[in-house]
């Protein structure tokens, strides 16, 4: 056995703060209060439900992962955040239309008490929102201090342990790296004088990780990659993750994927449409919205297909992704990929898929898993981008040297191995000589 990383124990309570009380987030903190009465399970959890393999097949070693490393009890977390609107998480949850009022009603003064703190928002980068619960502030600078002193008080007052900070705030305009992003210096500078490559998400994570709090963005939005919050991140210790959780279409994508290609099958289109009616569908109804989440959802097929090393089988892939914000379907999101793909001697097949899903339903575990190991990254000592959570996202964070890992297997095995690697297990390889020499 290897050397175990040194991991602080996970004793009392972890505060996890929700940048943006809709749907994801309301579904996510209502499922927990949930779970923690015993109404419900915590189904697509894998911290929570998943299981880890240890040593040979023939040792019969797999533990539960929440018994295998110390991650924080359910009962430990305690939730807060913001919003631009002033809905409590209860009134929040059911304007999110996505629980039902009869599970939301059992738990509805524990929800209740949740009450957002003030946002820093700018419709700048949210064209299609507006609302009354925001901060004032001379600067930028002045806004971030504000949400320092937030989570000082929220940590000071629920008295937290240990705090995680995840943007599940609405889709901020397509923005790309600006000079203000490059160093710290320049993004500090940039703070006090207000420059406009800084959004608000951005504000976010710039005070979470200065406190030195493990920050997650669960939005494609940029955010904590840039060389700036990079370099504030090695300097106070902050584990840092994102972006865009993989749910709907693109985890199904990057599950179907990774077979084709298996196989070496070409692909010579992929259709994806899909239809939503939440909040979330209307903010990304904008053009600027929409080409943020365009960019974060088309950028895993080529990383998966490798056209460039396949250039027979994948090179000319027409790959097209649209979202229609269509109302009477709220949450429930129905999603549609039609894929022209090939086989043997080049004889073409079509692939349908129809998934009707439940986009904050395929969320919030992650919200929950993506907490939890944050807060363990933290105490197991890793700081800066966490690529062993890629699994969780579309858009994974990565070193500038290396691209995203996006299939979803490898993407598990990089997560799992990194738990073993923590507690001076054996890695597995699966080469698996041993049984038959
Ligand atoms: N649901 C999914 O499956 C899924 C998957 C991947 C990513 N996401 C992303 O997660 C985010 C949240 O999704 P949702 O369905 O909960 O959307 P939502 O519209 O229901 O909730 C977003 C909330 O963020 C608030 N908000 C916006 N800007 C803010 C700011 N600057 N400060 C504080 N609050 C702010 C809004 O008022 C809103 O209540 C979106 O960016 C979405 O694209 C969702």
């Amino acid at each position: 056995m290897a050397t175990p990383v040194d991991i602080a124990p996970a004793r009392g309570k972890l505060g996890v703060l929700l940048v943006g009380l809709g749907a994801v987030s309301t579904t996510t903190i209502a499922g927990v209060m949930a779970i923690r009465k015993g109404f419900a399970k915590p189904i697509g959890s894998l911290t929570q439900m998943g299981t880890i393999r240890l040593g040979k097949r023939t040792d019969n070693r797999s533990p539960g992962i929440r018994e295998f490393v110390p991650l924080a009890e359910l009962n430990d977390i305690v939730f807060g955040g913001w919003d631009i609107f002033n809905d409590n998480c209860y009134e929040a949850a059911k304007h999110a239309g996505v629980l039902e009022e009869k599970l939301l009603d059992q738990i509805k003064d524990e929800l209740a008490a949740i009450t957002p703190m003030p946002a820093v928002f700018d419709r700048h980068y949210v064209k299609r929102l507006d609302g009354p619960n925001l901060k004032k502030g001379k600067n930028k600078k002045d806004l971030a201090d504000q949400l320092v002193a937030d989570i000082r008080a929220f940590k000071k007052t629920h008295h937290c342990d240990r705090m995680v900070v995840i943007w599940a705030g609405s889709t901020e305009i397509f923005t790309t790296e600006a000079p203000c992003h490059k160093s710290l210096a320049a993004l500090e500078q940039g703070l006090v004088e207000n420059d406009p490559a800084i959004a608000s998400s951005m504000i976010y994570a710039y005070a979470a990780i200065s406190e030195g709090i493990p920050y997650a963005n669960a939005a494609p939005n940029l955010s904590a990659e840039v060389p700036a919050l990079q370099e504030l991140a090695a300097k106070t210790g902050a584990p840092v993750c994102g972006n865009d959780m993989k749910t709907g279409q693109t985890l199904i994508k990057t599950i179907v994927a990774p077979g084709l290609k298996a196989r070496m099958i070409g692909v010579s289109g992929w259709y994806s449409t899909n239809i939503l009616g939440n909040r979330d569908g209307e903010v990304l109804d904008d053009p600027e919205s929409f080409k943020t989440k365009e960019e974060s959802k088309k950028s895993a097929l080529d990383y998966i297909f490798q056209p460039h090393i396949y250039p027979d089988l994948y090179k000319d892939i027409s790959h097209v992704v649209r979202i229609n914000y269509y109302p009477p379907r709220g949450d429930n999101k129905e999603g549609w990929d039609n894929i022209d793909i090939f086989g043997w001697l080049g004889y073409p097949m079509q692939l349908k898929i129809n998934f009707l899903c439940r986009d904050s339903i395929l969320a919030a575990p992650i919200v929950l898993d993506v907490a939890l190991f944050l807060d363990l990254a933290k105490r197991a000592g890793m700081k800066g981008i966490q690529e062993w959570l890629s699994f969780y996202f579309k858009a994974p964070m990565h070193a500038p040297e290396i691209y995203p890992e996006h299939d979803l297997f490898i993407q598990l095995m990089k997560l799992k191995n990194t738990l073993r690697y923590l507690k001076g297990e054996e890695l597995i390889t699966h080469l698996g000589r041993e049984y038959y020499d």
